[in-house]
């Protein structure tokens, strides 16, 4: 088998990016079934080429052409594949949309995932950035995974455990990065169910809604509306949520920084350190809504940069660099992007 029986030359990946970013990739595959991967790897030229796995694209910056082969994970499929007394294991392929999964769940009578309402991309993606939001974290519901090692070809089980978990963090994103093809996601369901409720967004919406005690879909419900009113639909101006991660600051730095800043919204960590808000810096730097060329930063949230129309991978950077100058500048605190940057040497921001 060669490259070109499974893949195409020279693809646009315009449509294929939440931003909206123009990028072509050398080759481009569609993997709709795992086992195909173990044929692929054995291919002249697969071990010199450089990969990259997309999935639905909604948290990768494209800064440029990509040299290699494009790997777009389309791997379908949902079922619950055991329950015991204590929980249900719902079983999904890479491919599927995540927030078809959250619905389906909910609608299957099995809640548990009505916080990541909304999230867009795939189920392989969520695993690799550990997604969350609104008190919840991907980690507090996961089983295990698959991977096919697209060194060998051999098919890999992660646990918990092995996938090292951390905020908008994993293996895949260091050790393993680029290594391992998702291709399904098992997910263990409680069915001792406990509303998380304690986010303030989330109990200020249910309050507004004179709920009490919510039902999972209410409270999927008053996610959907939340991340509606604060993140941008990506079918209408291209984004990819949120562009830098909340940092993390030790005990000492806080301290001199809520004496300057009283108002400083911070969650305090189990370790003594304390995250800070990066919306609420971005914003204090006057950077809300403003444009750079044709990139931006969304009116109503700091933390995600917009696609004015025609901006390209770099603009975006320009624009990312320029907020955290303003942010090291002004409150001496350093902002990490979120997304995956696929680009070329020297695209790095940091
Ligand atoms: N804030 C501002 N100005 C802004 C944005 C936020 O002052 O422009 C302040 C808010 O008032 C609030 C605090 O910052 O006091 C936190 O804001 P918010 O609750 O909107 O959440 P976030 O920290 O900005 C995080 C996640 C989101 C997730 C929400 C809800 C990260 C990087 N982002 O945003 O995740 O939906 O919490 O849980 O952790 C994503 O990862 O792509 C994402 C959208």
């Amino acid at each position: 088998m060669t490259l070109s029986d499974f893949a195409r030359r020279d693809v646009a990946l315009d449509r294929l990016n939440t931003f909206g970013l123009p990028a072509r990739a050398a080759w481009f595959a569609t993997v709709t079934a795992p086992e195909a991967l173990a044929a692929w790897v054995q291919a002249p030229g697969w071990r010199e080429l450089r990969r990259f796995m997309l999935g639905g694209g909604s948290n990768v910056l494209l800064t440029g052409d990509f040299e290699g082969l494009v790997l777009h994970v389309c791997i379908p499929g949902r079922e619950r594949v055991a329950e015991d007394s204590e929980a249900w294991m719902i079983r999904a392929g890479a491919g599927e949309n995540w927030h078809d999964l959250v619905r389906w769940t909910l609608d299957q009578g099995w809640p548990g995932l009505e916080n990541l309402a909304l999230i867009p991309g795939t189920v392989g993606a969520a695993p690799i950035q550990n997604i969350g939001a609104y008190g919840l974290e991907l980690a507090e519901r996961f089983q295990q995974l698959d991977a096919v090692d697209l060194t060998t070809g051999a098919t890999v089980a992660f646990d918990r455990a092995a996938c090292r978990f951390g905020y908008r963090d994993s293996v895949f994103k260091h050790a393993a990065a680029g290594r391992y093809l998702i291709t399904t996601v098992t997910l263990r369901l409680p069915k001792r169910w406990q509303p998380v409720i304690r986010y303030a967004d989330v109990a200020r919406e249910l309050d507004a809604r004179k709920i009490a005690r919510p039902t999972a879909w209410e409270i999927a419900e008053a996610v959907i509306a939340i991340r509606s009113r604060k993140l941008p639909d990506p079918a209408r101006l291209g984004n990819a949520g949120s562009f830098f991660k909340n940092p993390q600051v030790d005990a000492a730095t806080f301290a001199a920084l809520v004496a300057r800043y009283p108002e400083l919204p911070h969650y305090p960590q189990s370790d003594g350190a304390v995250k800070l808000a990066a919306g609420w810096l971005i914003e204090r730097c006057g950077w809300k809504g403003r444009t750079l060329g044709p990139a931006g930063v969304y009116e109503n949230q700091a933390l995600v940069l917009v696609n004015r129309g025609g901006a390209r991978g770099t603009d975006v950077l320009r624009l990312a660099r320029a907020i955290q100058d303003s942010v090291r500048t002004t409150f001496g605190v350093e902002l990490e992007p979120e997304p995956v940057i696929l680009g070329n040497p020297g695209d790095s921001l940091l």
